[in-house]
């Protein structure tokens, strides 16, 4: 199969979809791969990495959706790249669908086949190619937060971890899933009082088992929220629906039970936001304050750190590009149920319930 791997072009977007060991095992498997010059020099891969493995590097971001019958990347394609996405084309990537749906329509209208990294799942429902960006991003929260937290930079000006004879900081953690349980091993090691809420009485019980004492978990409902918002410095938003549009569990009327200074990082933006003040920002300018609760809600956070976020996220995607360029993908997924529910756009038509349920769609469209 012809493998194409462009350069991401969202703001500050530095990951690339593939490695050169993945190219090198793609090549191995017979397969020809085209990567768009300079597209891993964020990430500290050189078109020079990628030739020695037998790419065939491409000058222009249009050349490799000419040349490639499947195209390997990192975030959606956004407006510029709609018009290179061909009929028949399969996308391998993040798409996050229910949160845009000019891109939805985009997809559909390009007639392409969209596989969604984010719906992919292992068989015990698990999300393996969402998990590492989660990882990177639940880390990422608390050493963003914490920085905002300064009060140069409009925060409340608390030290996370406090010192000898002064509290340290309180973090409330929304959903108990990778990037809650990531973010509350970093904001614990910091020293800092961690509370957990979640709806899943499982992980709740998997986190009470695993984190110390200073780690307390409780029950994701609106009386529990509207309490624990009042006593927190950080509030950290990691709540998931598979595929589905993000819960507002906050809602603008609580920001003013809030501390001035307090800290809202919503990593579920990508998802729609958790907050419902919630707007996607980028690296470039990450946070805007409301009531004087300062947002940090950028969409792409791994973006920041691409060495790690681009070698965590290859090492799980490689297996299933391999059965995708090995087999294409209808017999791939014919074969594997997991792979088979990241199939979200098919020929024009949607083909996951959730994002016809987020944008009201009755019937496929
Ligand atoms: N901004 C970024 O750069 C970035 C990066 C990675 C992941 N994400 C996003 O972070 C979000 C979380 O991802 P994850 O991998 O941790 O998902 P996950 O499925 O591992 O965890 C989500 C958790 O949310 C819980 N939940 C659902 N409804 C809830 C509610 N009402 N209250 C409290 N908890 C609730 C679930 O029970 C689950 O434990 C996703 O939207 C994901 O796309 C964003």
């Amino acid at each position: 199969m012809k493998i194409g791997i462009p350069k991401e072009i969202k703001n500050n977007e530095n990951r690339v979809g593939m490695t050169p060991a993945g190219v090198f095992e793609l090549i191995k498997h017979k397969h020809t791969v085209y990567v768009q010059s300079t597209a891993g020099e964020g990430s500290g891969f050189f078109d020079a990495d990628y030739e020695a493995v037998g790419a065939t590097i491409l000058p222009t971001i249009e050349d490799v959706y000419d040349a490639a019958e499947m195209i390997v990347k990192v975030k959606e394609p956004i407006a510029e790249e709609y018009p290179l996405v061909k009929p028949n084309q399969l996308l391998f990537t993040y798409f996050h669908f229910a949160s845009s749906e000019e891109l939805t329509l985009a997809m559909l209208k390009s007639e392409s086949v969209c596989i969604a990294y984010e719906t992919v799942e292992d068989p015990d429902g698990s999300l393996p190619l969402l998990t590492p960006m989660s990882e990177v991003a639940g880390r990422m929260a608390i050493q963003q937060g914490a920085k905002y937290l300064e009060k140069p930079i409009k925060g409340k000006g608390i030290l996370l971890g406090g010192v000898p004879g002064v509290s340290p900081g309180k973090v409330l953690i929304l959903g108990a899933g990778v990037v809650g349980i990531q973010a509350a091993k970093m904001a614990a090691g910091l020293g800092a009082h961690v509370t957990i809420l979640d709806v899943n009485m499982k992980r709740l019980r998997y986190v009470n088992d695993i984190m110390p004492p200073h780690v307390i978990t409780g029950f994701s409902n609106e009386y529990n929220i509207r309490k624990h918002i009042q006593t927190h410095d950080l509030i950290v938003g990691g709540v998931l629906i598979k595929g589905a549009k993000a819960p507002k569990l906050i809602t603008r009327d609580m920001l003013k039970d809030m501390h001035p200074g307090a800290v809202i990082v919503d990593v579920a933006v990508d998802q729609g936001g958790c907050i419902e003040t919630t707007h996607a920002t980028t690296h470039e300018d990450p946070t805007f304050i409301i009531d004087d609760v300062v947002h940090y809600c950028v969409a792409n956070m791994p973006g920041a750190v691409p060495y790690t976020s681009t070698v965590a996220l290859t090492n799980v995607t490689l297996p299933y590009i391999l059965k995708l360029a090995n087999k294409g993908w209808e017999q791939a997924c014919e074969e594997d149920p997991g792979l088979a529910k990241g199939l979200n756009i098919v020929h024009g038509k949607c083909v996951y319930e959730e994002i016809n349920e987020a944008f009201g769609w009755e019937v496929s469209c």
